[in-house]
């Protein structure tokens, strides 16, 4: 399986303090933000990974990561989305590099406190189709929310207002090689982008979308609240631990 992370995106929630950087680069904690999704992947076994950025200082990434060397990698691939088309639009640039192997998708601006060692074993033996991971959260209007029926998700509703249950879609993915081919079948939603949630839809249509939910702390750092939220969650007990790892 191979990894992706998308970190493109104009982070236009964050202004000003993402006028002349990218997000992806602001720090959460002792870290930049980006470390947090290659930490995650790394830490399911993954070695192959691909960067797709975007916007801002996108020669930067290069600067600051270079071939992974910090993560134990030999080499990393990168790409780069034009504009903001959208998150499935930027998985959309990852066809090539994944060239028919699984992937899982990490959004960049997703930081966890333990890992997806788990789910991905889960997603290694279920060999098609794709996998969410869920997780309680106070506010579900903010995100992609699964609606349930007993065990089943029969849909998932991107930023409801009127949340159907308590938990959102996590920016957390793995696909089989048909992810690329319902993309292209995807028109840009009323907010002008392609959605990762209609991709994740497909799958529940076809009968082939399988979820789990997420062990420990999550959250997104795309507002200025939740950027400030990941910064209290890293500095109180760290992120990215692996099991029987002792927590700070
Ligand atoms: O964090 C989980 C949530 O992420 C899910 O629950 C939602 O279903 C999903 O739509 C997404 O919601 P957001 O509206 O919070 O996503 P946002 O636009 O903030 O983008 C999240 C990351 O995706 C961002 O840090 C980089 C990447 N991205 C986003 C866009 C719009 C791209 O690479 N390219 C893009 O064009």
């Amino acid at each position: 399986m191979k990894g992706v992370v998308l970190a493109g995106g104009l982070g236009t929630r964050l202004h000003p303090l993402t006028k002349v950087t990218n997000k992806h680069l602001l720090p959460v904690y002792d870290r930049p933000m980006i470390y947090y999704p290659i930490q995650t992947l790394v830490n399911a076994g993954i070695r192959e990974i691909l960067l797709v950025t975007g916007g801002n200082s996108a020669g930067d990434f290069l600067k600051l990561l270079g071939n992974g060397k910090e993560f134990g990698l030999q080499h990393l691939d990168y790409t780069y989305q034009e504009g903001e088309g959208g998150i499935a639009d930027a998985l959309r640039l990852a066809e090539y590099f994944a060239d028919s192997d699984p992937v899982c998708v990490v959004l960049g601006d997703n930081i966890i406190e333990r890992n997806i060692v788990r789910a991905a074993q889960a997603f290694r033996k279920q060999k098609s189709g794709a996998k969410i991971l869920l997780k309680e959260v106070k506010n579900p209007q903010r995100f992609g929310v699964p609606v349930l029926e007993g065990d089943r998700v029969v849909r998932i509703e991107e930023k409801p207002n009127q949340p159907c249950s308590p938990y959102a879609v996590t920016g957390i993915y793995f696909y089989d090689a048909r992810v690329f081919s319902i993309i292209k079948t995807l028109k840009p939603s009323g907010r002008g982008e392609l959605e990762i949630t209609d991709v994740n839809n497909a799958y529940i249509e076809a009968g082939q979308l399988t979820w789990d939910i997420l062990d420990g702390w999550w959250t997104d750092a795309g507002t200025v609240e939740s950027l400030h939220l990941a910064n209290q969650l890293v500095a109180q007990t760290g992120a990215n631990h692996l099991d029987g790892e002792s927590q700070k």
